[in-house]
């Protein structure tokens, strides 16, 4: 299947059952898949808030930068770059295919509206709320503790999968915020990270794989092709893997990160 969607020329850096992940810039992937092939991506690109502020961790002080791939080079080049990705997203999604992404608002306003430009439906925003998000060290503003997750369709009329019952029925991942037999609500509440369940591999801006579970359960069915332009440790991997049955591409320009997700996708157990 996925060597299907895939011109030749361009080989996996690491495989998994469903999965393959490529060491190369998302736009070399994406210019390397068919048109209207994918069913779904979630993209976590980079918020662009690496500029020598700091933040809180583990009761310290530390550097909030994560890595010259996070630096802002300006608005409009950065814009520039959100446009470049979403549009080639675009290219790629099958009509009823669906987009998702993940940001601040040092990057979210940029991406819903380039998301627009692009003819892009959006279906939601979401408020990730984050109920352990590290407190404010300055103490002059308030405690940032969500992030926005837009959900868009490729076609203004075509269908999308919206798995309705699961969602209001099911109470994975546990949320604070939902009562059971309720409908699924557009504010998640969903720590980061939880220690032990995701591997002791870390990346520096990594999503519980929880969120992404939720997300895939949502808007995916078994036999969907997901690509995540953006692999990082393979977050997006992982929760394709654990929800089974479901194809996984990644892009992921730094080595070491494809490494990492190498060793934290063979080290997780549980995948059916
Ligand atoms: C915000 S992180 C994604 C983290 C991921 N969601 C996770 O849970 O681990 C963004 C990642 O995209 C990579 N990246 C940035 N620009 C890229 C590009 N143009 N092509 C491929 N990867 C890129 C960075 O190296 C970084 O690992």
């Amino acid at each position: 299947m996925i060597g299907d969607v895939l011109k030749s020329g361009i080989e996996p850096c690491f495989t998994l059952k469903n999965a393959a992940l490529f060491n190369c810039d998302c736009l070399e992937l994406l210019s390397r898949i068919g048109e209207n092939r994918v069913d779904m991506i979630f993209a976590d690109p980079p918020y662009m808030l690496s500029n020598n502020g700091f933040t809180c961790q583990n009761g310290g002080m530390v550097p909030v930068n994560k890595g010259s791939w996070d630096k802002s080079r300006g608005f409009e080049e950065d814009a520039k770059f959100h446009d470049q990705w979403i549009s080639a997203c675009r290219r790629a999604l099958k009509p009823e295919g669906v987009i998702w992404i993940s940001g601040t608002y040092h990057s979210i306003y940029q991406c819903g509206y380039l998301l627009q430009k692009n003819n892009f439906h959006i279906l939601n925003d979401i408020a990730w709320f984050k109920p352990n998000a590290p407190p404010n060290l300055s103490c002059r503003f308030f405690t940032a503790s969500h992030e926005t997750v837009l959900w868009a369709r490729k076609d203004r009329t075509a269908k999308h999968v919206f798995n309705y019952e699961a969602m209001k029925n099911g109470s994975f991942p546990e949320d604070a915020l939902k009562k059971e037999n309720t409908q699924m609500r557009s504010v998640w509440s969903i720590p980061v990270h939880k220690k032990g369940r995701e591997g002791s591999l870390r990346h520096p801006t990594q999503k519980p794989v929880d969120l992404l579970r939720r997300i895939i359960r949502a808007s995916t069915n078994e036999g969907a092709l997901i690509l995540d332009p953006f692999n990082g440790s393979g977050t997006t991997a992982a929760a394709a893997l654990l929800e089974g049955g479901r194809y996984y591409i990644g892009a992921e320009f730094e080595k070491k990160y494809c490494e990492l997700t190498a060793k934290r996708l063979s080290q997780m157990t549980g995948f059916v």
